[in-house]
């Protein structure tokens, strides 16, 4: 069921469940003032309860009572990154912030995301929790369609058209005294560089469950992704520039110089394979290693590995 602005703030602020456009992926969210709501996140995703939700918000003075204390840099991080894809992971308030939203740890996600329809509803609404508005473990969505494809179609969804980025936000942990990426996403690590004076490392998988999240399936279609020998007849996941052989029927992401295209259509081809039956599909992963290229080819490897 499609909502306005209006309506979907008036079921947040009642305790109801939403789906919101972000930029990046469209997101179920529940106001920080309702328990119940946020719980109903988990049963509805299918998300297990050790997994922490980011806390998104409309200005970074609607955060300041959720968190301790934050690093110089973060005023930084988010004057230039928001509104926008970076999710910054820093010491919570804990009497503010519920053991369920940090899933037992102590530190708070948080994210402005860079959509006016959300920032319409963040605005009247305060704090909203907001995971990616898929059932645990496919890939998230980027349309109203996507969600209702997912969740009914009685589920309220506040549609926003496609999302821009198509791919989750980067998200940085603060660690002692420096940033760590726990996540690759919609801004490429890379480009923290020069406001930071270093590359954020990634938390490594000795250092879970500093970043939960990432040790569980994701983005996986019912479609097996093949890499390797192109088999016989087998539906390919590839380019429009590329020359593929013509007896192959081809799921096209975009152009192989367009990783800002490719990132958009990423998921929607995904879930497309899944809406044809598609039991097998050949993946072409001869694209670049840097920057965007480097989050689309870590999510088409989990999606393979699903
Ligand atoms: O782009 C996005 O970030 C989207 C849109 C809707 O904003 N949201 C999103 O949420 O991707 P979700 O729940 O699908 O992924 C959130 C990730 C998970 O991997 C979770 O483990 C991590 O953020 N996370 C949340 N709170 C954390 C915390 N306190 N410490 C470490 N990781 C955290
Ligand atoms: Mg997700």
């Amino acid at each position: 069921m499609r909502v306005s602005v209006s309506e979907a703030v008036e079921r947040l602020n009642s305790g109801d469940v939403v789906a919101l456009p972000t930029e990046t992926v469209y997101g179920l969210a529940a106001s920080l003032d309702y328990p119940k709501a946020i719980q109903k996140i988990f049963t509805l995703k299918g998300r297990p309860q050790d997994n922490p939700l980011i806390v998104h918000v409309a200005s970074v003075e609607q955060l300041i009572p959720y968190s301790s204390i934050l690093p110089e840099s973060f005023r930084s991080l988010a004057d230039t990154y928001w509104p926008g894809a970076l999710t910054l992971v820093v010491a919570a308030n804990l009497s503010k912030v519920s053991e369920v939203v940090r899933a037992g740890l102590v530190t708070v996600a948080f994210r402005i995301p860079d959509h006016p329809h959300a920032l319409e509803v963040l605005k009247l609404t305060g704090p909203l929790v907001m995971p990616s508005a898929n059932l645990s473990g496919t890939p998230s969505a980027t349309d109203a369609e996507h969600v209702e494809n997912d969740f009914g179609n009685e589920f309220p969804v506040l549609n926003g058209g496609a999302c821009s980025k198509g791919v989750e936000s980067t998200i940085l942990l603060w660690r002692d005294t420096k940033w760590m990426m726990g996540r690759k996403g919609g801004i490429p690590v890379e480009s923290f560089e020069a406001l930071l004076g270093y590359l954020p490392n990634p938390v490594s998988s000795e250092s879970q469950p500093l970043c939960p999240g990432q040790l569980y399936k994701h983005y996986s279609p019912k479609t097996k992704l093949l890499i390797g020998p192109l088999p016989q007849s087998t539906p390919i996941v590839g380019f429009s520039d590329r020359n593929y052989p013509p007896s192959h029927y081809l799921y096209i992401l975009g152009r192989s110089d367009d990783s800002q295209e490719v990132g958009k259509n990423l998921y929607k081809i995904l879930r497309r394979l899944d809406q044809d039956k598609i039991v097998t599909a050949w993946v072409d992963m001869d694209f670049p290693q840097a920057g965007l290229w480097s989050t689309i080819r870590e999510r088409l490897t989990k999606a393979m590995a699903g």
